[in-house]
């Protein structure tokens, strides 16, 4: 029989509805449940967010301090992941850290072993929420450590972008900080189908739990071409060093056919609607931290790759600058895209319990034919 068309890469592929977020590369916008995500970024508190995703509204005044109080005393952190967590060599990828930390925390919740546990909606908003307020001290310890430092505790007169500061430095940084990180934090929350969250939809479709679904995530969400490039940006201005170098470096990674991390995206043809919020926010740290010679390395190598490929910057090119000026280490960057996209995970994990399909494509074959085993 004819081999059947083949879509490599899911590429065009429709695999499902969703009514969480539209992404529309014609008019280079992003919508989450239908509110352009420059306007959230810029007026409304994450948590007010993450109760968008979650719920389909905007949250009223005493929603939000609902949600509030309970993410905030669910903040602290159980002995047994300190645990978990210090039992991975010190140089363990922060990464590697998040994943297993959430992994854990799937183990320790019994509710999961209840009749009809793993997919209770009810049970499963709390997990959302719990996931939400446990991975900012995740993420902040799995820095901390590799600087030898102890944990810092939770606060809770603190919102999730000032605490996840608190709980990484040690201190709450100038608001032009808060609003930038929390800026960000906003924008990496939802994306529709892509590379991690639909790996939580196919582990979620299998009627596995949302822990397992978000671990899975986690690890898709780690490599270069997704999340791990706001990482891969970094180690690139620290390998060219300096504006006057970004043209040179440019002609000798494109002579190698190496990608360049921070630019191009799989939908967005024409630039990624969230760019330029995030890039205003970095504009910001730059004056905040008077940096003017990394914003000039920036522009340099943005304008020599627009002009030589056409292809723009994503959200993860100005977010690593952003998140390094901030004080964050490199190898911290895509473990707090983690703890902002956990809300768009959740939400899809339970789009998908709530009309679920097995998540199952097939393929093409194209080994040998059917052949006698030698005898
Ligand atoms: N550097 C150099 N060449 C590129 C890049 C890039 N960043 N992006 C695309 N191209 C070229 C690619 O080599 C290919 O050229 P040719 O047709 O000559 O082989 C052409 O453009 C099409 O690229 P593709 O990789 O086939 O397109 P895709 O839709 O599969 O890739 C992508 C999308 C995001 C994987 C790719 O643009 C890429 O690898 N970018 C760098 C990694 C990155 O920044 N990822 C973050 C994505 S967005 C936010 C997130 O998920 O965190």
């Amino acid at each position: 029989s004819p081999t059947p068309e083949v879509h490599r890469g899911l590429a065009g592929v429709v695999a499902d509805t969703t009514a969480i977020s539209k992404v529309d590369p014609d008019s280079n916008s992003l919508l989450y449940r239908g509110y352009p995500v420059q306007d959230l970024a810029t007026t409304q508190p994450f948590e007010a967010v993450a109760h968008l995703l979650w719920h389909g509204e905007l949250p009223t005044a005493a929603e939000l301090a609902e949600l509030e109080s309970l993410e905030r005393s669910l903040r602290p952190m159980d002995e047994r992941t300190r645990r978990v967590i210090d039992d991975l060599p010190r140089d363990a990828h922060p990464m590697d850290v998040v994943r297993t930390a959430v992994s854990q925390l799937g183990g320790l919740d019994a509710t999961l072993l209840r009749d009809g546990g793993v997919l209770d909606p009810e049970l499963n908003r709390g997990r959302a929420v719990y996931l939400l307020a446990q991975l900012p001290g995740i993420v902040a310890y799995g820095q901390r450590r590799r600087h030898g430092l102890d944990p810092v505790p939770p606060r809770d007169d603190l919102d999730v972008a000032r605490n996840f500061l608190w709980q990484t430095f040690g201190e709450v940084p100038d608001d032009v900080v808060v609003d930038a990180f929390r800026t960000s934090l906003v924008l990496y929350a939802e994306h529709s189908f892509n590379a991690s969250t639909f790996t939580a939809r196919v582990v979620a479709s299998t009627l596995s739990d949302v822990y397992s679904a978000v671990t899975a995530a986690v690890g898709a969400l780690k490599g270069p071409l997704h999340g791990g490039a706001n990482e891969a940006v970094m180690h690139a201005f620290a390998e060219i060093g300096s504006a006057d170098r970004a043209e040179a470096w440019l002609d000798d990674a494109l002579a190698a056919k190496r990608k360049v991390m921070g630019f191009g995206h799989r939908v967005y043809r024409h630039g990624d609607s969230r760019v330029p919020s995030m890039k205003a926010a970095l504009d910001a740290l730059v004056e905040h931290y008077d940096r003017p010679d990394l914003a000039a390395l920036y522009d340099t190598l943005e304008a020599a790759f627009v002009a030589r490929k056409g292809i723009y910057p994503n959200l993860d090119y100005p977010a690593g600058p952003a998140y390094h000026l901030m004080g964050f280490d490199t190898e911290t960057f895509t473990p707090i895209f983690v703890a902002a996209r956990i809300v768009g995970w959740t939400a899809h994990v339970a789009e998908q319990q709530a009309a679920n399909s097995l998540i199952r494509p097939l393929s093409a074959y194209t080994g040998p034919e059917r052949r006698d085993v030698p005898r």
